[in-house]
Order: structure tokens, then C-alpha cells, then sequence
């Protein structure tokens, strides 16, 4: 179990439509970025930790997690690929080509350690992801709406998280060719492994490794976070 990983961290956070990127917003009196980092220095055989973050950054380095010397940053680029593919560079001049990746947003604080586990346990080329609970329709554009073109099976319709994870060697090359064949398809790194022909093993995670993405998550992640804080809460699962 010795594995790596990387924290994609140089977004903008449009839509949450803050003052300052997402990552460095306030949860619990401290930035979203640390609570990501934190939860991830205590995964299981964790070697290192790789965080991209954005050229003009300047609260990286005030962190207190960032003075970790397993944790390192590289510049990040334009989209989420660019930015993991530059720690993906950065790791292979470093690591042999068969080292496990785990890459993990830093927007997902609460991933569940119990998850890490599976996730470890599971194929070497898997991902978390959450099984739809909703019944999901896809649309088409008609007239100046969007109408349903077909409902799809439920059942076999799962959200995609991270951590995903691949060895270091397989996951630059085949996102570095996605990234110049088809950047609009390269969402995350399993599209990327799709792409070439893999099949990434699916590991169900709890409802708590949501993306905070919108103002309500931030909301929803701070009463989770209190929530676990409390000691009579210590080994819950949510
Ligand atoms: N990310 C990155 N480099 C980019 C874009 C995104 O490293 N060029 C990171 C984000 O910082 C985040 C993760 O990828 O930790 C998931 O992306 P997302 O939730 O979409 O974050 P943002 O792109 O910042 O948000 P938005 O799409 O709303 O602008
Ligand atoms: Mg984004």
C-alpha cells in the first residue's frame, strides 16, 4: 500500500461565485483545502501527496499543512487535466511507472477513510462514485428548451467522485492522449482510461464525499464536519 496522490487544487470556483477560489473558503475555522488535506494525510500507506495549485497563488504556503514534508505542489493549468497531468509529470521523474495514483479533488473534505479502504482493496484501475439516487433524464435543446430525450436505467447509473485511482505510468500516458484527441471528453482521469480501452472498477462511497460545489455545500459540509467533531460521533460512517 504505497501509493501517492494528487489533489487537483487550481480552480476558480465559479460557481460558487465567491470573492476567493472555493478551495480557500472558511469551514469551521479552517479553509476547505485544509480539511481535504488533513483527512488525506491520514489515508492508510499513503506515500506522498502531489497539490496543483494556481500559478498566482499565494495561500498555499500559508497553510499550516503545508509545511508537511510529504506534501508537495506544482503549477497547475487551464482545466482539472492540465493540472493533474502537471503532478502526474512532476511524480514520474520521482516514482517508478507502477506506483499506485489516487487522484482526490480538493473540494471532497469528507471523503470516509472506511471508502479509502475499498477503494485500496479494490482493481488496481477504480474509482468511489455514488449510485444515482435520483432517476436521471437525458435531454435534448428543442426550440429554446430543453426536453427529455429518454429516462435512463437508474440502476445502472453512478455519479463519479474521486479519489480514482491507476498506476502512475498508464494514467499520464492515456491522459496526456486524451488531452490531444479529445479534450471535451477528459472529465476525469477514468473517461481518460475509458478512452484507451480500460474498464475502472465502480467502489459505492457514502453520500458525505460530495464536491462542494455550490454555496449550499458549503453549508452541508460544515454540519458534517461538527457533526463528526463530536466525540459521541467519533465512529459514525456518515
Ligand atoms: N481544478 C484544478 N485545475 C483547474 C480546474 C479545477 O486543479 N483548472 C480542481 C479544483 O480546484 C477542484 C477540483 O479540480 O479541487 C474539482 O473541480 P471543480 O469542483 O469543478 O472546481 P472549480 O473548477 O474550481 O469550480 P467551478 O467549476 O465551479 O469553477
Ligand atoms: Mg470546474
Amino acid at each position: 500500500n504505497n501509493y501517492w496522490v494528487i489533489v487537483p487544487a487550481a480552480g476558480s470556483g465559479k460557481r460558487m461565485g465567491a470573492d476567493k477560489p472555493k478551495q480557500y473558503l472558511p469551514l469551521n475555522g479552517k479553509s476547505l483545502i485544509a480539511h481535504t488535506l488533513e483527512n488525506v494525510r491520514q489515508w492508510p500507506g499513503v506515500k506522498g501527496v502531489v497539490v496543483a495549485i494556481a500559478v498566482d497563488d499565494t495561500e498555499f504556503k500559508t497553510l499550516h499543512c503545508a509545511q508537511d514534508p510529504r506534501i508537495h505542489t506544482v503549477t497547475g493549468g487551464a482545466e482539472r487535466a492540465d493540472s493533474v497531468l502537471a503532478a502526474l509529470n512532476y511524480l514520474s521523474e520521482r516514482q517508478p511507472a507502477q506506483t499506485p495514483v489516487l487522484v482526490h479533488d480538493a473540494a471532497r473534505p469528507l471523503v470516509n477513510t472506511d471508502d479509502i479502504q475499498k477503494l485500496l482493496a479494490a482493481s488496481p484501475i477504480a474509482l468511489l462514485a455514488q449510485p444515482a439516487s435520483d432517476t436521471v433524464k437525458q435531454s435534448r435543446e428543442c426550440e429554446d428548451k430543453s426536453i427529455v430525450q429518454q429516462t435512463l436505467p437508474r440502476a445502472q447509473i453512478w455519479l463519479a467522485q474521486t479519489p480514482q485511482k491507476a498506476p502512475l505510468g498508464l494514467l499520464r500516458e492515456v491522459l496526456q492522449k486524451g488531452l490531444q484527441e479529445n479534450p471535451a471528453a477528459i472529465t476525469d482521469e477514468a473517461s481518460a482510461l475509458e478512452l484507451a480501452g480500460h474498464s475502472p472498477e465502480l467502489v459505492a462511497a457514502c453520500r458525505s464525499n460530495f464536491k462542494v460545489t455550490h454555496p449550499a455545500d458549503l453549508i452541508l459540509a460544515e454540519a458534517l464536519i461538527n457533526y463528526r467533531a463530536s466525540e459521541s460521533n467519533s465512529g459514525s460512517k456518515l
